[in-house]
């Protein structure tokens, strides 16, 4: 193999450079040195969302596109979704190695007894309007949290960190079932100690009268998997959205804030609701060509299909696949999964979209398991956040510890107007 570096001949000067290539990357700071005069601030490189900038080294999650591979420290996400738990799995992406018996056993530990929320924060929801969206509700009080631990400022304080870490994981469920009782205008479930992650969560959205809820165990462990599925997915818009608003030293409660927003967008973690509502406008097997003609006229976008990364069928949605058949075991079979099953059929064999590349993402048939286990639709964003939030703090932290980076700031090509004088409104035109 020859030398790791390229060789950049500049045209304009004639003048050529030598940079080193590492990781297969080359360092975007050393075409700075590229001028083709002292006062030129040298040369920029051009990535519009991000296309082709590795803006992180990262050890956390690996993607292979093209072969469909997701990996969280090393582990194939069919493993994890198959023998480990969301806990267990959330402790791997934060700490690197899957733990023992007594570090998990501490872990778990401190997340249960993590999961009240203040009183004044069921206050603060209650001010939210009665249809108001359950992610834009977890997005504003996981914001306000903030304020209730101030000492979640000291972010350079490993111990402080490891503390707001334990309350996030912990809290995120109660949020969200909160934000989901308060659209129903019903009494708060309180966290039940007794039960695990998943079923805890349950038991706060659909506990009604009975003294003790007791979750269905097969849709305790698909509500599980579902969320292994989620934890992490390297630099998506999320993740950047966490490493960016974190970079400015922010406590991690307001950065949970931004990514919570950025996964709302139906391009990210608000695909699943969209998926679902598309699925109901379909309406039937038989109108599947009729709707792919519109996505083809480019009418319409077929929600849950297309990946920045993937460019072939996502793991993720394979195992939802498999997760769905035994939910339906409980439930009964939703009949939309008739209609993206054709979808997909119909698609995978259409020029469109295997030009394209287009295959199932992860939101493609989550939303149908949702609906089977009784989730209303505008819910589905949150469950992908609160499978996400070990990620982000795990991105986060990587972030904060990584002596090579700083304040995210990224620079721009500047197109607009060279300088002009004010014109006083009257001799404007
Ligand atoms: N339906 C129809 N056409 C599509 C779709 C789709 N779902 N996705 C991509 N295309 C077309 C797109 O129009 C473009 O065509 P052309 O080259 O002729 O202009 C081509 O495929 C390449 O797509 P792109 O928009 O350049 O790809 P991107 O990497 O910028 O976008 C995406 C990725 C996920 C935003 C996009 O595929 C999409 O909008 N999908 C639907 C929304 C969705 O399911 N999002 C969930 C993503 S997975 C969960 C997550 O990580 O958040």
């Amino acid at each position: 193999m020859g030398k790791e570096t390229l060789t950049i001949t500049d045209n304009r000067t004639g003048k050529t450079y030598e940079v080193p290539v590492e990781h297969g990357a080359i360092r975007a700071i050393d075409l700075r040195q590229i001028r083709v005069s002292d006062d030129d601030f040298g040369l920029l490189s051009y990535d519009p969302a991000f296309m082709n900038t590795a803006s992180c080294k990262s050890t956390i999650t690996f993607i292979d596109g093209d072969k469909g591979i997701l990996r969280y420290r090393g582990y194939p996400i069919e493993q994890l979704a198959e023998r480990s738990t969301f806990l267990e799995t959330a402790y791997l992406i934060l700490h690197g190695e899957l733990p023992t018996r007594p570090q998990l056993e501490d872990w778990i530990y401190h997340i249960t007894h993590h999961t009240m929320i203040h009183e004044n924060i069921k206050k603060f929801m209650d001010g939210f309007h009665y249809d108001a969206h359950p992610m834009g509700i977890l997005a504003g009080t996981v914001g306000a949290l903030s304020t209730f631990y101030p000492d979640a400022k000291n972010i350079l304080d490993p111990a402080n960190r490891q503390r707001q870490i334990y309350r996030l994981i912990a809290k995120m469920p109660t949020l969200a079932a909160f934000a989901y009782r308060h659209s129903l205008g019903m009494q708060y479930a309180y966290p039940d100690n007794d039960l695990s992650y998943g079923g805890n969560f349950l038991n706060m959205l659909f506990k009604a009268t009975e003294l003790k809820y007791k979750p269905d165990p097969v849709l305790e462990k698909a509500l599980d998997v579902l969320f292994i599925l989620h934890v992490d997915h390297e630099q998506n818009c999320s993740a950047n959205a966490m490493r960016s608003v974190g970079s400015s030293h922010v406590d991690p409660y307001s950065a949970v804030a931004a990514a919570t927003a950025a996964l709302y967008g139906p391009l990210h973690g608000g695909a699943n609701e969209a998926v679902l509502r598309m699925l109901r406008e379909i309406g039937s097997k038989d109108k599947v060509g009729e709707f792919l003609k519109k996505v083809k006229a480019r009418e319409a976008l077929l929600m849950g299909f297309g990946h920045r990364v993937y460019k072939s069928y996502d793991p993720r949605a394979k195992v939802i696949r498999q997760t769905a058949e035994q939910v339906f075991t409980v439930t009964g079979r939703n009949p939309l999964l008739d209609i993206a099953l054709e979808l997909e059929r119909i698609a995978l064999e259409d020029d469109f979209f295997v030009n394209r590349r287009l295959y199932p993402n992860v939101d493609f048939y989550s939303g149908i398991i949702y609906q089977a286990m009784q989730f209303p639709v505008d819910i589905y964003p949150v469950l992908f956040a609160i499978g996400r939030t070990p990620g982000w703090l795990a991105q986060w932290q990587e972030m904060l510890t990584d002596s090579e980076q700083k304040i995210c700031r990224p620079r721009q090509l500047y197109i607009g107007s060279a300088e002009r004088d004010y014109v006083p409104i009257e001799k404007r035109k």
